[in-house]
């Protein structure tokens, strides 16, 4: 292969991080110039505060890599904007999931949920105030999620690129939901791990990987063995992920997570490590263990003494095998998925990034 040809070339990541980043400016940008209101302008402006604050993007960058999968055509419009549109579909699971989670930080700041809590002067009431919070975020989320629709249509896909893709999209959006129900379902309940399981690749694996990774490579006309062949890298690899967000969830630090290692152990929720813990505690230790779970008044030293309970089972390592294990099992797939060099590079620089990391 020569050097001019383009799959020897690596997919710039840091070049499609800043043109979804300059697609979602424009976009949210442009909502703020027609929203007449000022408390509307405000409301959407929280959305481009969620956006702004960071993220790692990387659903916006496996759509990218995935077209990469099927073709070394150049990135057309349709893609970015399909690329960009799913950062806001995350915005979404993430608004509402932290009303779920009563979580008051994300990406390093209040969420959305508790800056229109208390922004609502119309009421003193603590009660009133959370309700207004909560109903705002349900709203805001709903934005987020009809304007990603949009976004993705501001791309101008062809007819035959969006027939390929809306399959894809409608299945990341129903899969996301009944996941998030199952967590709901299961959260302040005994977990058990292969129920734990099953949540996380329902909540996070297929939106997360799966998903993006096959839509970019829809988009460039990809057959079913490569839509195969991607889910064989990404559910493996999105069970890690959420895994190693469970382990950062208790265990992780709170300013490079931005976000509460509180949050789990109060709402109780049923993890692999939670689960792990629980079936591997002496009698005392899982009563007390129990106890500390789901209790919404929970202070840093009951989370201390939860963390040390659940690191005396080891359990923290056999979730750091789980992890490597699945790792492992996403790299064996790309090995065997006949990937054009520059899409299986950008693959395992992501799957490292996703997996072994502290936020
Ligand atoms: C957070 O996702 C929610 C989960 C699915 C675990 P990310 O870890 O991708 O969040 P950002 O986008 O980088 O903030
Ligand atoms: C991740 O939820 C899944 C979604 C956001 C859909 P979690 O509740 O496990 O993740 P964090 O800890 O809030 O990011
Ligand atoms: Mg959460
Ligand atoms: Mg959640």
């Amino acid at each position: 292969m020569s050097t001019a040809d383009p799959r020897t070339r690596g997919i710039d990541l840091d070049r499609a991080k800043a043109t979804v980043d300059a697609i979602l400016d424009d976009f949210l940008t442009a909502k703020a110039r027609s929203a007449v209101q000022r408390e509307t302008k405000q409301f959407g402006g929280l959305l481009t505060g969620l956006v702004d604050a960071g993220g790692k993007r990387l659903r916006p960058l496996l759509c990218v890599i995935g077209w990469h999968t099927a073709t070394d055509a150049q990135e057309p419009p349709a893609l970015w904007h399909l690329a960009a549109s799913l950062e806001l579909f995350h915005a979404f699971t993430l608004i509402h999931d932290d009303v779920m989670d009563r979580s008051a930080t994300r990406r390093g700041r209040p969420t959305a949920h508790r800056v229109l809590a208390a922004r609502y002067a119309g009421c003193g009431q603590a009660r009133a105030r959370d309700w207004f919070g909560t109903s705002g975020a349900i709203l805001l989320g709903d934005l987020a999620l009809v304007w990603s629709d949009e976004l993705l249509h501001r791309g101008h896909p062809a007819p035959r690129q969006l027939a390929a893709v809306l399959p894809l999209l409608n299945a990341m959006r129903t899969e996301v939901m009944y996941g998030q129900y199952l967590d709901l379902l299961t959260t302040g309940r005994t977990p058990d791990l292969p129920t734990a399981l099953t949540v996380i690749r329902y909540k996070t694996a297929k939106y997360t990987i799966e998903r993006p990774l096959q839509l970019g490579a829809a988009l460039a006309g990809a057959a079913p063995p490569l839509l195969a062949a991607c889910t064989a890298y990404a559910l493996p690899l999105g069970e890690a992920f959420q895994l190693r967000d469970d382990l950062l969830g208790v265990f992780g630090h709170p300013h490079h997570i931005g976000k509460s290692t509180l949050d789990d152990l109060r709402e109780g929720k049923a993890t692999a490590l939670t689960a792990l813990a629980l079936e591997r505690a002496g009698p005392h230790d899982r009563t007390r263990l129990e106890e500390l779970l789901g209790d919404r008044t929970l202070t840093e030293e009951g989370a201390a003494e939860a963390r040390r309970i659940i690191l005396d089972t080891g359990a923290p390592y056999t979730v750091e095998e789980m992890i490597d294990d699945r790792y492992h099992q996403a790299m064996t797939a790309l090995h065997h998925a006949h990937l054009p060099d520059n899409a299986i590079h950008a693959l395992r620089t992501i799957a490292e990034a996703a997996v072994y990391r502290t936020s």
